[in-house]
């Protein structure tokens, strides 16, 4: 499904020759730098994998850099790709606020910028070409949506939020409380970010049940790491994942899978992280100068126990 209103990225005129002598043969090699914002959980690591295999069947050359999770380190590695000259550079940004110096950079450059994943804040939209990515809102609802039926509508919840400030932290806890409104008797009764990271996810339940415990009945988190997190201090704490507590959780990673087939997750609904020949086929785009959608959104599906056995072989993340 495409959405949202349809530019024309204008600061890519001096690449278009660079383009044009590259992927249909002859000429330089196109390069293109991609800044991911950290490689510590399943999804990352599947996007990461997503982006260097779509580079590499179509004979780009990729410029990676691994921020560690530190937006110091992504903004700096911006502009040594700028500084290199690359031709486009697909990013991956950590939260929504704080691109704007680093874009004008690349724009005065005429290097296009394709946003993968996450969505920013910018007072200009032209200081990126197009955004491919999940509906974030929409994956908190599906979430809410499943849970409320499991549970009839009564549940006390622990949310494990993502990093602050990124997009899918802010999007899916939006989308999951709206989902939960309509139901009285659903409740967060706590709420803190796992940093999207299963130790994180661990150590804040672990938080979480000594001083809730006995009232938690359900799980809502951000991703599956966290989930998976969760889940061993559930059995820690000498509870039962998947029976006494219900999970919910977003990303539907191999691991998630694998966690619903033992009953342990109940449900993970699907953000895809294969966004590699996507991200290309944009940075194709905007150095052709051509008219493309200012995003993709990605479409995404909801499995839970019922589903998993069959679905886990065919995963490809
Ligand atoms: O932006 C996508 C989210 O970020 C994924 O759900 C999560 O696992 C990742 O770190």
């Amino acid at each position: 499904m495409l959405a949202a209103a349809i530019t024309t990225f204008t600061g890519c005129d001096k690449k278009a020759d660079t383009q044009s002598a590259n992927p249909q043969g002859g000429g330089k090699k196109l390069v293109v730098g991609f800044s991911q914002v950290g490689a510590d959980n399943d999804w990352r690591v599947a996007e990461t994998k997503s982006i260097r295999d779509e580079a590499a069947k179509r004979g780009i050359e990729l410029k990676y850099d691994d921020a560690k999770d530190d937006m110091s380190k992504q903004l700096a590695a911006i502009s040594s790709f700028i500084a290199q000259g690359v031709d486009a550079i697909i990013l991956a940004p950590k939260v929504e606020t704080g691109w704007e110096p680093v874009l004008k950079e690349a724009k005065a450059a005429k290097i296009p910028v394709i946003l993968v994943d996450r969505g920013i804040k910018v007072s200009d939209e032209s200081l990126y070409a197009t955004l491919i990515a999940s509906d974030f809102v929409a994956e908190g609802k599906m979430a809410a949506d499943w849970l409320a039926k499991k549970t009839g509508g009564k549940a006390n919840i622990i949310e494990l939020e993502g990093t602050p400030g990124a997009a899918p932290a802010i999007d899916r806890k939006k989308g999951f409380a709206d989902g939960i409104a309509a139901f009285p008797e659903m409740k967060i009764i706590a709420a803190q970010s796992g940093d999207f990271k299963t130790a994180k996810g661990k150590e804040v339940t672990e938080t979480l049940l000594q001083k809730h415990g006995k009232d938690v009945t359900a799980i809502y988190a951000h991703n599956d790491n966290m989930a998976l997190g969760a889940i061993e201090a559930i059995k820690a704490a000498g509870k039962k994942p998947g029976q006494e507590i219900i999970i919910v959780s977003v990303d539907a990673v191999k691991a998630g899978f694998e966690s619903m087939v033992k009953g342990e997750l109940n449900c993970a609904v699907e953000c895809t992280p294969l966004l590699g020949p996507a991200a290309f086929d944009a940075v194709d785009m905007a150095l052709k100068g051509d008219k493309f959608d200012k995003k993709t959104v990605v479409q995404d599906r909801v499995f839970d126990q019922s589903s998993a056995a069959t679905e886990l072989p065919n995963r490809k993340y």
